[in-house]
């Protein structure tokens, strides 16, 4: 059984997920009115990543007797400034989401619930991987600049990644 303040805190993680995978979502729609297919992709399966993170919430929370509160979903923007715009809002999204969790391992911690703080880890470690490769394709991005070739060589590499088993 958790504290009614670590569920109501997971809960709110949940519904920053959900927020994520509406957000992503959103971007793979601007690509797509683009037509640049490969990179409505990447977003897509970001995406489905963001609903499994809040699926693996709301079984864990489940799991440990905690109360599942749905609140409301704020609508994510629907217009971006460009590609690279869309890779920043989602480096700068991905540092809150990990901000948000380390308040939780706090949370865990102070509260000496090793089993949510045990629960918690494998989201670090996903932290760390979303913000390095999403820095790595703003970083490509940067260095193709207006190079019409570079990019659509970008957007077919990007139309290759899948759901990974694991996420
Ligand atoms: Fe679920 Fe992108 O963090």
């Amino acid at each position: 059984m958790i504290s009614e303040k670590m569920s109501q805190m997971l809960n709110e993680q949940y519904n920053k997920e959900v927020y994520s995978a509406n957000l992503y979502l959103s971007m793979c729609s601007y690509f797509l009115d683009r037509d640049l297919d490969g990179f409505a992709n990447y977003f897509k399966v970001q995406s489905q990543e963001e609903l499994l993170h809040a699926e693996k919430q709301f079984d864990y929370i489940h799991e440990v007797d905690g109360k599942i509160t749905m609140m409301a979903i704020d609508a994510p923007p629907v217009e971006f400034d460009s590609i690279e715009d869309c890779f920043e809002q989602t480096l700068a999204h991905e540092k809150l989401v990990t901000k948000s969790i380390y308040g939780l391992v706090k949370q865990a911690l102070e509260e000496g619930d090793f089993a949510t703080h045990t629960f918690l880890q494998w989201f670090i470690t996903e932290q760390v991987e979303e913000e390095a490769s999403v820095k790595a394709l703003l970083m490509k991005l940067r260095m193709i600049g207006d190079n019409s070739s570079a990019l659509y060589l970008l957007n077919d590499e990007l139309l290759k990644r899948q759901l990974a088993p694991e996420a």
